[in-house]
């Protein structure tokens, strides 16, 4: 049964038994409703208490019975909610594991909500491209305020129980989810008061209209062009200023539109999507995920601090090694500088922010580290150094211990064969700033071990990352198409374009930050060195524009030199005639010819080559599969979610226009622009990424 019926004396105890999540779906709405009719009928039955069987509450609507016949069939979520909200008995939610969604909504429509200290409440739907259909954003603000129905409902964040309680979204903490349920239940009967009805609530009236104002500001700015977050401050509006049932009207039309929303399609797809690349075909269920309990970070600069800080903040032991006493007194002084701009933010606390200094140690030599479960090298990206890094960690550490390397792009067959342990070498690839940034892009050898890759990608969740595991090539999934993002931005300011046009559409569409505003931030006298060295190595029918080297000729560095692409005033850029000056230099000298460019134009040429790429990756099995790489974009490069990522995105778009562009593109190119023959065969066969 999905939904079990008990009576403890005169209370009926509704369990959801429906794993993993206990998600609402055709069998839990028809076992809810039985449940709640049964013990309304029940004579000895004077309150009802609902709760999650197994590790949750409930996560929510099921997501995959979305648009399918089974979300038709059955009770609907209101029909329950309408059950329990005016039963003459009183009903109590009891939540543990966590109230999310649908399922934070069905506790909305109990009389009371009880929770245990480690539950978390939340209405996630805005990441799904949707809004709380079932009455979230009229009952929220009605029980908890404005604002912070405002905060909880466009955030989408799963709040602690505590915070919960101190809000007013459940009455009561309880130590003992079953027994704390049902006592809080008879409380109620005892009490003989007429079940409080959340809707009937008057704590919205007279709400300031500059608040909706604001806020819409705020949230514009952060929502990148996503559509729920707005719709979300509507709704609450609405549901400040007309009575409950019309409110609830407005929410369900409003909820209709994102319905049939591309984002919200491209969300989902991209929900699924991350817990799809968790998944490794090949290795056996007998393999179990072994738990990294202390780790090492070699190189205590920036990208080994950034890791400590990572493991630190999740709290497993860490330790950094560095080359000498000063560079680890550097490293360190710039780790507590991290951690106490995040408290004068207020987004960590002091004792948090000790504790995690706590759990580091700082070593300068190999013997010092002590045996841990996994070492990640963080150092310059120099083969020969790496190599030396890994003998002497071979040569330290413990057979037990993985040894990872952070490297973005080198091989790490070449890595592994400086050991004697070539199955426990793996890549553990983590995106600047480390602390930040979601990705942990892991790298298959070609003799890494199951165990080994189990490990890592079990390691991800651990520290908050989202874990995608790539072949060996140079650049792996995500470095790999970058060279074609970035290479074909400067093709376009080569031909025409100009750096705030190619900028404007890049982050119009969604992205975090355009390509060229990214170089100016990241300071382009570093890709000069790495542009050297490219060169070198560059196919003979390929070239690359100078127009970074002119740049820099000029002492345009990027912002810290308050001027790039773009002059700075400050964080501001502006637009910047010498910088145009520059690049028109540049096209003459080429022998460009330049030309305006349509926005659609720069946007196809920036993403198509890419994904191109990406399809001669999924070809040499570097992706496993299509969604992997949306996982990658998604997380290490700010490619906007709600796009999916740039598969899901490409193939709505048409992969027929992706393989126009290449063919266009590749006789200037080179031949590794052209087209990949997986996109020729999928266009040719009318096909869709996971068809091939
Ligand atoms: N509907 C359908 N399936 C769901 C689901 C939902 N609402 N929530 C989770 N699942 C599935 C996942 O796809 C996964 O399936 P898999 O094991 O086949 O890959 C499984 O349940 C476990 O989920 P996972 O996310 O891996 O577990 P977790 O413990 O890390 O996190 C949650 C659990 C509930 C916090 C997380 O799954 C979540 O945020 N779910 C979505 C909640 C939501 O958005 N609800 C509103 C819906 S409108």
């Amino acid at each position: 049964m999905s939904v079990d019926y008990a009576i403890e004396g005169d209370v009926a105890v509704l369990t959801i038994n429906h794993p993993p999540v206990n998600a609402l779906s055709l069998v839990v709405r028809e076992g809810l409703k039985a449940g709640i009719q049964k013990g309304l009928a029940d004579q000895n039955v004077r309150a009802i208490v609902v709760l999650g069987g197994g590790r949750t509450f409930i996560a929510g609507a099921d997501i995959s019975e979305f648009g399918t016949e089974k979300s038709r069939q059955g009770p609907r979520l209101q029909d329950i909610q309408r059950a329990l909200e005016t039963s003459p008995k009183p009903t109590v939610a009891a939540i543990h594991g966590t109230a999310l969604g649908g399922g934070l909504e069905i506790a909305l429509a109990c009389h009371s909500r009880v929770a245990v200290a480690s539950a978390k409440l939340g209405l996630p739907e805005v990441k799904l491209g949707l809004l709380p259909g079932a009455g979230g954003t009229v009952r929220t603000p009605r029980l908890i305020g404005v604002e912070a129905a405002l905060s909880l409902v466009t955030s989408g964040d799963h709040i602690p129980a505590a915070k919960a309680h101190s809000l007013g979204l459940v009455d009561a903490i309880i130590d003992d989810l079953r027994s704390g349920g049902v006592a809080y239940a008879r409380k109620l009967v005892a009490e003989g008061a007429p079940p409080p009805v959340i809707e009937r609530n008057e704590k919205v009236t007279g709400v300031d209209p500059a608040l909706f104002r604001d806020f819409r500001e705020k949230t514009a700015k952060k929502s990148r062009g996503q559509l729920a977050p707005a719709k979300i401050i509507d709704c609450i509006e609405a549901a400040c200023t007309k009575p409950a049932a019309e409110a609830l009207a407005f929410e369900t039309a409003a909820f209709q539109e994102l319905f049939q929303s591309d984002q919200r399609k491209a969300l989902i797809h991209y929900f699924f999507a991350e817990r799809e690349a968790r998944k490794i075909p090949d290795i056996p269920e007998s393999v179990q995920p072994q738990k990294i309990g202390s780790v090492a970070v070699i190189g205590a600069g920036l990208m080994g601090g950034g890791i400590g800080m990572v493991f630190a903040n999740a709290g497993i032991p860490v330790t950094l090694l560095d080359v000498s006493d000063e560079a680890v007194a550097k490293g360190r002084g710039i780790i507590e500088k991290n951690y106490a701009t995040s408290v004068s933010r207020g987004s960590m606390t002091q004792a948090r922010m000790d504790d995690a200094l706590d759990r580091m140690r700082f070593v300068t030599k190999y013997e010092d580290i002590g045996p841990v479960d996994l070492v990640v090298e963080a150092a310059f990206e120099d083969m020969d150094l790496k190599k030396k890094i890994f003998t002497e960690l071979d040569r330290v550490m413990p057979d037990k211990t993985i040894l990872g390397s952070n490297t973005s792009s080198l091989n790490i067959d070449e890595i592994a064969s400086a050991t004697k342990r070539p199955d426990k070498v793996v890549g553990v690839h983590f995106f600047s700033p480390a602390n930040v940034m979601k990705l942990q892009e892991n790298v298959r050898g070609k003799a890494t071990s199951h165990q080994t890759l189990a490990d890592v990608m079990a390691l991800a969740k651990d520290i908050g990352k989202v874990a995608v595991l790539a072949g060996n090539c140079d650049g792996f999934i995500g470095n790999r198409m970058l060279q074609y993002y970035t290479g074909e931005a400067e093709f376009m300011l080569e031909e025409g374009a100009t750096p705030e046009q190619i900028d404007r559409v890049a982050e119009s569409f969604g992205m975090a930050m355009g390509p060229l505003a990214m170089r100016d931030l990241a300071g382009m006298d570093t890709s000069v060195r790495i542009r050297a060295i490219r060169r070198k190595t560059l196919p003979p029918d390929e070239r690359m524009t100078d127009i970074v080297e002119r740049l820099v000729e000029a002492g345009r560095y990027g912002q810290k030199t308050g001027k790039g692409y773009y002059r700075y005033e400050g964080r501001t850029r502006i637009a910047d005639p010498e910088a145009i000056a520059i690049i028109e230099d540049a096209s003459r000298a080429a022998g460009v010819k330049r030309r305006a460019f349509t926005d659609e134009e720069v946007l196809y040429r920036l993403f198509f080559p890419m994904v191109n790429e990406a399809a001669k990756e999924l070809e040499e099995g570097i992706a496993i599969r299509a969604s992997d790489i949306d996982v990658v974009w998604v997380n290490g490069y700010g490619f906007p979610a709600h796009r999916g990522g740039p598969m899901f995105w490409a193939e709505q778009v048409g992969l027929d226009k992706v393989l126009d562009t290449s063919r266009e593109l590749a006789p200037r190119r080179g031949v590794r622009w052209a087209p990949a023959k997986l996109l020729e065969r999928l266009v040719a066969e009318g096909k869709g990424w996971s068809k091939a």
